[in-house]
């Protein structure tokens, strides 16, 4: 392997899924190091967990810019002055712009909770819930201008219970995030998977 692809998740909260990368990434033959752990929220639990771990964490705070493309240029010099190659989204709650995708297409990952082109969006388990689907899941895409909308590059389905509710389905849910996010990062920093 030529050395290790430099990764940065972005988080907005817990980062449950960014723990599971970083524990996936603890393996010496994992293709992906994740080198930089990045919030829009100073308050997320994920940069504590990061920086225990001895990863660089930075919050860039978006209420602190006056619009979208000025965040996103503190962002990107961010990643850059890190030597980032690729991006894993996770959790992360801000939209990025159309010009801001293009710059990293083909290296900007993100995790959905549904199963894409399912619930695209917002509350994806409270309107499988309200549909009364019987399996949901999740995704991990490749991020374009369009929201949820870029090619799919893992997915992995649960289920749907009686007496579930958004809690119970969303916790199934994230079981199988962590498994496949994981799986998604390694086969993309490995060439195996590329846009
Ligand atoms: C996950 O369900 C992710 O799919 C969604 O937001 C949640 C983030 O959880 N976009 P965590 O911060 O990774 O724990």
């Amino acid at each position: 392997m030529t050395g290790r692809r430099r990764t940065a998740v972005l988080i907005s909260g817990r980062g449950s899924n960014m723990q599971a990368l970083v524990a996936a990434a603890r393996a010496p033959d994992y293709p992906a190091e994740i080198a930089l752990v990045v919030s829009n929220r100073p308050d997320a639990a994920g940069l504590g967990y990061a920086r225990e771990q001895g990863i660089e964490a930075v919050a860039i705070d978006h209420k602190a810019f006056a619009d979208r493309a000025t965040f996103e240029n503190a962002l990107d010099t961010v990643l850059h002055k890190h030597d980032i190659d690729l991006i894993a989204c996770a959790g992360f709650m801000r939209i990025l712009s159309a010009a801001f995708v293009e710059k990293w297409l083909g290296r900007l990952l993100n995790i959905h909770p549904s199963l894409l082109p399912a619930y695209r969006g917002l509350d994806t388990h409270e309107r499988a819930l309200a549909d009364g689907a019987s399996e949901h899941g999740c995704t991990v895409h490749f991020m374009v201008a369009e929201l949820d909308a870029g090619p799919i590059v893992a997915q992995a389905r649960v289920p749907v219970l009686p007496g579930d509710d958004a809690a119970t389905l969303a916790a199934r849910v994230l079981i199988a995030e962590h498994e496949i996010y994981p799986q998604a990062l390694a086969s993309i920093a490995s060439g195996e998977i590329a846009l």
